[in-house]
């Protein structure tokens, strides 16, 4: 094709083009303009574009330039009927919008495979007659401490081990005399154990006893693999007569083999709790390593002394395990930190 041929065919297309794209008056009309100019298929841009091949080689530069000048003015005219037609259709559906592509999944929330792993233990606890209770996160030092049979001077008070809100009081020091200020003015603390609920359901109820508390405790821990200073803790208390440790040791197999499974194993080490006597660690094997879970024991005399009971009628067990770490143990997470990193990709598989 002569050049000459070429730039008036691209001369009449764009003047056809433009008056039709300026008078399309609905959506039909300059859908029908948008298939018949510019479709990737049979748009008649394309054909003129197909036909360049013909046009001499000298001349395809001058060619060129025109049909872009073409291609760029009928744009400017689509985008201008697009715009006077108001993006709708006369049905007022958007002309934009193409149904036939996939659509948006909105994200939907999920609960938290800590507090999943809460719901879980408490179903479980639940079929054995272990009742859910409560106790607050700010605790005072006679919850914490000083009932459960802990002495001013025992370093579990220590200002390095414990979140106290007054800090600038509790930095003081741990010699007797700080300790005692701390005590009378009372020094409230973020609890460091559960076992503060056992004091608080026997304050107000008398035996027997069957409960669970599932909750917050916060430490000044350094975060590693297995360690938070912020993480959860199960607390159970029993109390009755006649309970013994065959019975405490009977509830945590029974529990370890509803939440684990029954392949895994149970050691109970002898420990020292100021709160029970005798006392245990529990560990259970994981990947051919013993993990420490948690702590239990015999309820020591002295603490069914300090919310009133009489040691004498009646007996009972305690204990408290790491809720991260069941739930660790369960799901096969290797590092605790990933539990509160807030990392969607991870907390997503749950
Ligand atoms: C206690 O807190 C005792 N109150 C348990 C107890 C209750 C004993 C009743 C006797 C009777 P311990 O400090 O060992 O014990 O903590 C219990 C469990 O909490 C640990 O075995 C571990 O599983 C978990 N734990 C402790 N510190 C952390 C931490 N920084 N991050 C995550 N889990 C922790």
């Amino acid at each position: 094709m002569s050049l000459q041929n070429f730039l008036a065919s691209l001369d009449s297309l764009q003047s056809e083009a433009l008056a039709t794209f300026d008078s399309a008056s609905d959506a039909e009309a300059f859908e029908a303009a948008r298939v018949k100019y510019v479709g990737q298929k049979k748009g008649a841009l394309k054909d003129i574009l197909k036909q360049m091949g013909s046009v001499a080689a000298d001349d395809r530069k001058s060619a060129g330039m025109r049909l872009n000048e073409v291609k760029q003015a009928i744009s400017v005219a689509v985008a201008s009927a697009e715009k006077r037609l108001g993006g709708k259709s006369d049905d007022g559906s958007d002309l934009t919008f193409d149904p036939s592509l996939p659509g948006v999944r909105p994200t939907v929330g999920h609960v938290h495979p800590i507090t999943q792993t809460i719901t879980h233990l408490t179903e479980i606890m639940g079929r054995m007659g272990f009742e859910a209770a409560e106790g607050p996160e700010v605790e005072d030092p006679w919850h914490n401490f000083v009932a459960l049979n802990i002495p001013e001077d025992h370093p579990a008070r220590d200002p390095l081990d414990n979140f106290y809100l007054a800090t600038a009081k509790a930095a003081a020091g741990t010699e007797k005399g700080n300790a005692e200020k701390r005590n009378v003015e009372g020094t409230h603390l973020l609890r460091s154990q559960t076992s503060t609920v056992q004091i608080r359901v026997m304050e107000n109820r008398q035996p027997p006893i069957r409960i669970i508390s599932l909750g917050r405790v916060y430490r000044p821990d350094d975060p590693d693999a297995t360690h938070f200073p912020m993480f959860h803790q199960m607390e159970g208390l029993l109390v009755d007569e006649h309970v013994t440790m065959a019975n405490l040791k009977t509830v945590l197999r029974v529990f370890a083999t509803n939440y684990l499974g029954g392949d895994v194993e149970i050691r109970f080490r002898p420990s020292f709790f100021p709160f029970t006597e005798p006392s245990v660690e529990v560990d259970f094997l994981w990947d051919g390593t013993w993990i420490e879970f948690g702590g239990a024991g015999m309820v020591d005399p002295n603490v069914f002394r300090s919310v009133g009971y009489d040691p004498e009628k009646v007996s009972g067990f305690a204990f408290g395990l790491g809720v991260e770490r069941l739930c660790m143990r369960r799901h096969g997470i290797k590092d605790i930190r990933d539990l509160y990193s807030g990392d969607m990709r991870f907390l997503s598989q749950f």
